[in-house]
């Protein structure tokens, strides 16, 4: 199994008793062929047991190895096939792992597993009390809309043999054993999940983590400034409204234990969501805006103009509103507006009328189609392609991310403890005007208009800047990411 699976693999090679795991939903084998493989199960293991009671080592391996095959032909085959056939919906199967990961992650014995569209297979070390029973019974009540099938194949393996398989999950996860950075590690079988951190050090040197301070990671994304937090001894409280975001932070943190705590949903909910975790007041808010680089990578998310995929740019797989329901539905007057808004486009007009055009004759539905057809109203000048800001545009309207950001420039603040800080990383001009215009008015004592005899009072004072001018990559950075060439770092802190 290949593209159409999640994988996920931890490093550091397995030292106890392993097995594999094998699950399937009931209805992706046929029953006849389930109970051929019952059947012949049941004699094998009987003549194991014979076998086994006398002494005859030889005929035991001989045994297991056609109880292997059997297996091979009569389950896993089969079930790889099923998971071909079946319609891959990545979000189902993201979602399916977002679910199943508090539970394929506790306890630490989960070595690696791949989930598809049918199956789930999972290597678990066994390191305390609990049998491999217990592992399964959790697996599934942590997936309860699932049917999986009544018995599972669950077959010891050898540490080399674990660790074999422990690697080729790595190598479908995308690491190639490489050791990542400050790049996550997990992906769908043909998409990893690496992201650069930009501004690591400044943003985190900003928030001083230590031991017994509490952060809020507000963009969990793949963790890269989480973990330089969690190493500094900090508590982080990570947000992120996208499952795969959370996997791989989640996996990449695990070292951390229960000092990092991960919450699903949007940061304009940053407030609410901590509060229903009895968090009132926090040492630190950290917002790393914007998209990962995953998301953009990833066909099936529909971020990318450069590859065919869904019209889609969801950061939350869940949300209501694609980029295929505003290009297919807005008016045509509401399509200019966002790409001359988030934009700056100047053939919005140009390209919206195309869009009405080309949509009353078919849906518009993949990034292809929609990039094809920008490229055909405006020509191609120098290095960028046409469809860049239509795409940034969209993107940002589907998100909603500029009310996104205001609703957490708005709550931020109260979130924070005297003397927390609030650090905010953007990428782009609107957002980081939101920004600074933001920060100056909760850090300016006085309000002075022409109309007034005198300055007065400024009632929403409440922050000192830590710094007056944005800080941004250094050269040497640069040279590593140049995605970092557009990143704004600014900093309050409140009083
Ligand atoms: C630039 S990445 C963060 C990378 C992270 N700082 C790191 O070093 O790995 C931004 C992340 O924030 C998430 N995100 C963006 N807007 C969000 C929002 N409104 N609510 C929750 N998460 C959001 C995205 O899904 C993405 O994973």
């Amino acid at each position: 199994m290949t593209g159409s699976a999640v994988y996920q693999a931890r490093r550091g090679a397995p030292g106890g008793v392993c097995y594999r795991v094998l699950l399937w939903e009931e209805d992706a084998l046929p029953p006849q062929q389930l109970e051929a493989w019952r059947t012949g199960r049941r004699e094998l293991l009987a003549a194991m047991r014979d076998a086994g009671i006398k002494g005859s080592r030889g005929r035991l391996s001989e045994l297991a190895e056609q109880l292997r095959e059997l297996t091979a032909q009569l389950i896993a085959a089969p079930l790889d096939a099923c998971a071909e056939a079946r319609s891959f919906s990545y979000a189902r199967v993201e979602q399916l792992a977002e679910d199943l990961s508090a539970a394929l992650s506790a306890g630490e014995g989960v070595l690696a597993y791949c989930l598809t569209s049918c199956t789930l297979s999972v290597l678990v070390e066994l390191r305390g009390e609990e049998g491999v029973d217990a592992w399964v019974a959790r697996w599934r009540s942590a997936s309860p809309e699932l049917t999986w099938c009544a018995e599972p194949v669950i077959e010891a393996l050898g540490a080399a043999e674990a660790h074999e398989l422990q690697e080729a999950y790595r190598h479908e996860a995308g690491l190639h054993g490489q050791e990542p950075d400050v790049a996550g590690e997990t992906g769908t079988g043909s998409q990893p999940f690496h992201h650069v951190t930009v501004l690591a050090r400044e943003a985190v040197d900003v928030l001083r983590p230590a031991e017994g301070r509490v952060i809020v990671d507000a963009t969990l994304g793949g963790g890269g400034h989480s973990e330089l937090m969690l190493k500094a001894g900090a508590t982080v409280w990570g947000i992120d409204q996208d499952p795969a975001a959370r996997r791989a932070a989640r996996l990449r943190l695990a070292p951390y234990g229960d000092r990092l705590h991960v919450l699903a949903g949007n940061f304009r909910n940053a407030a609410a969501l901590l509060h229903e975790q009895g968090v009132d007041a926090v040492d630190g808010l950290l917002a790393d805006i914007g998209i990962s680089s995953p998301q953009v990578d990833c066909p099936e998310r529909g971020f990318s103009f450069l590859a065919e995929g869904p019209l889609d740019m969801r950061m939350n797989p869940d949300a209501p509103v694609s980029a295929a329901d505003i290009v297919n539905q807005a008016p045509e007057e509401e399509l200019a507006d966002i790409l001359w808004r988030y934009g700056e486009e100047r053939a919005s007009r140009a390209i919206a009328r195309r869009i009405v055009e080309q949509r009353a004759q078919a849906p518009i539905t993949t990034t292809t189609q929609l990039a094809d057809l920008i490229a055909g109203v405006l020509p191609r000048k120098g290095k960028q392609h046409p469809a860049t800001r239509s795409f940034q545009a969209l993107r940002i309207a589907v998100n909603d991310e500029l009310g996104a950001l205001d609703a957490l420039l708005a709550s931020g603040l109260e979130l924070l403890k005297s003397g927390g800080r609030f650090a905010v990383i953007t990428f782009h001009s609107l957002e980081d005007r939101a920004v600074k215009r933001f920060f100056e008015r909760v850090t300016k004592p006085e309000i002075d208009r022409p109309e007034w005899p005198a300055p007065r009072p400024n009632p929403e004072y409440a922050a000192r800047l830590i710094f007056k001018r944005p800080v941004v990559a250094g050269e040497e950075e640069l040279k590593h990411n140049p995605r970092a060439r557009s990143a704004k770092l600014r900093a309050i802190e409140k009083l």
